[in-house]
């Protein structure tokens, strides 16, 4: 259908509508002739139907017509196809006509009769403003898109940045906490040494007073005073000896056999306590790397807090599975938890809240946990009790 005056290199469909036969079909020949590819309707009914079918470019639509106005059929083609641009033709022409039509999204407005060189012309003109309108959406959109890009990678960056600095905090925090630990075994490998000393002279000394004591009262607490001096030198022998042992690491050790040796040493206090221990042991774990007597003092220490959290009996609850190539041991009890303010300090070194504490208890066993690459963390803590979660690679 394309002739010499094609206005580009896909004819532009048309749709025609018009109540009026003559003026259809002299209009579809001129366009037709000038490389439009027209569609006609006597209805606005009918003319729906082809818009919908063709999605043409434009549509030459009737102002005055008997079913629906010209008004209502320009509302109803702008309202629901966007890219289809409307072009009124008109008998009787009006200012306000003109610029009503106009409100109503007509983008051009010809009067009856019309001159065909004429007609043409305004035509392309709307098909030249159409491309550019729809080029103009097209770029806002793309723009719309890439500033929606933007947002959500700045977005992105700031979470980024947030980790990153949380990370940083904790790494710095960690710092000064291994620090804490490393000036503990040089002072405890120091003085240790130094406090046994006038240690043994005290141990000495009320030896030599019991000796002539008579006193019951006197004899009671010179007892009390050896027992005191036995307690502290105990300690002093522990952390002596942690820090002269020389680590015996193996890659076969059974976590599931360390902690039966660890709850072991407490039958007495758990017996007396009527603590039950509900042991859940999933599977025969993997083997994991770590020294048995080292791993064996993180669940002590686990096992020494959980019955202080239990002075009236309770459960003492261990669990032990695999999950995603990493050893899992949850130890729980049915203490009181640990209150709010509490949990973010418990892992510091030196801080307790027992009149007799050394808080060193968890610091240790979270070091020993990080050294054979594992963690430890409180997974749990309520009024009805504390759970403990430790992993450790598995050796396959
Ligand atoms: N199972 C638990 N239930 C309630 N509180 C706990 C539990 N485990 C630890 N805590 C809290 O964490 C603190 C620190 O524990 P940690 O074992 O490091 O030191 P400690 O028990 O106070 O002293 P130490 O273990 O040196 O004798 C405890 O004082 C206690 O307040
Ligand atoms: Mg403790």
């Amino acid at each position: 259908m394309l002739t010499d005056h094609a206005p580009c290199s896909k004819a532009a469909s048309v749709v025609i509508i018009d109540d009026d036969k003559n003026i259809l079909e002299l209009t579809s020949l001129i366009l037709s002739k000038n490389g439009f590819q027209p569609y006609i309707a006597s209805s606005a009914l009918d003319g729906f139907e082809l818009v919908s079918l063709h999605n043409p470019e434009l549509v030459l639509l009737d102002y005055m017509m008997p079913e629906i106005d010209g008004l209502s059929a320009l509302q109803h083609i702008r309202t629901r196809f966007h890219d289809t641009y409307v072009v009124m033709l008109t008998g009787k022409g009006s200012e306000e006509v003109a610029v009503e039509l106009m409100k109503n999204g007509a983008s051009e407005y010809i009067l009856k009769p019309f001159n065909n060189r004429n007609l043409i012309e305004r035509l392309q003109n709307v098909l030249r403003i159409r491309e550019i309108e729809i080029h103009n959406r097209e770029l806002q959109k793309q723009q719309e898109h890439l500033l929606f890009e933007i947002e959500q990678w700045n977005l992105e960056l700031q979470k980024r940045v947030r980790e990153k600095s949380e990370a940083l905090q904790n790494a710095q925090e960690e710092i000064v906490q291994s620090e804490k630990l490393a000036a503990l075994g040089y002072l405890s490998a120091g003085m240790a040494h130094e406090i046994r000393n006038p240690l043994n002279s005290i141990s000495l000394f009320i030896q030599l007073m019991r000796q002539t004591a008579t006193e019951p009262d006197q004899i009671e607490y010179q007892a009390k005073i050896l027992k005191e001096v036995d307690r502290i030198d105990s300690i002093i022998r522990k952390l002596l000896d942690s820090s002269r042992r020389t680590r015996a690491i193996s890659s076969n050790v059974q976590i599931d056999q360390v902690i039966d040796s660890a709850i072991e040493a407490f039958a007495p206090q758990i017996e007396t306590r009527k603590i039950q221990i509900d042991r859940r042991y999933h599977c025969i774990p993997p083997p994991i790397t770590a020294d048995p007597c080292e791993l064996e003092q993180i669940f002590t220490n686990l096992f020494l807090n959980a019955i202080d959290a239990m002075a009236r009996g309770g459960q003492l609850s261990i669990e032990v599975f695999e999950s995603s190539g990493r050893v899992v041991a949850r130890i729980g009890d049915s203490g009181n938890g640990i209150a709010e303010d509490v949990l973010p300090k418990i892992f510091e070194p030196f801080f307790s809240t027992k009149s007799r504490g050394t808080g060193m208890g968890l610091p240790v066993a979270q070091r020993i946990a990080r050294m054979y690459e594992g963690s430890m963390e409180v997974e749990s803590s309520t009024s009805e009790g504390t759970t403990f979660r430790l992993e450790f690679p598995a050796n396959r």
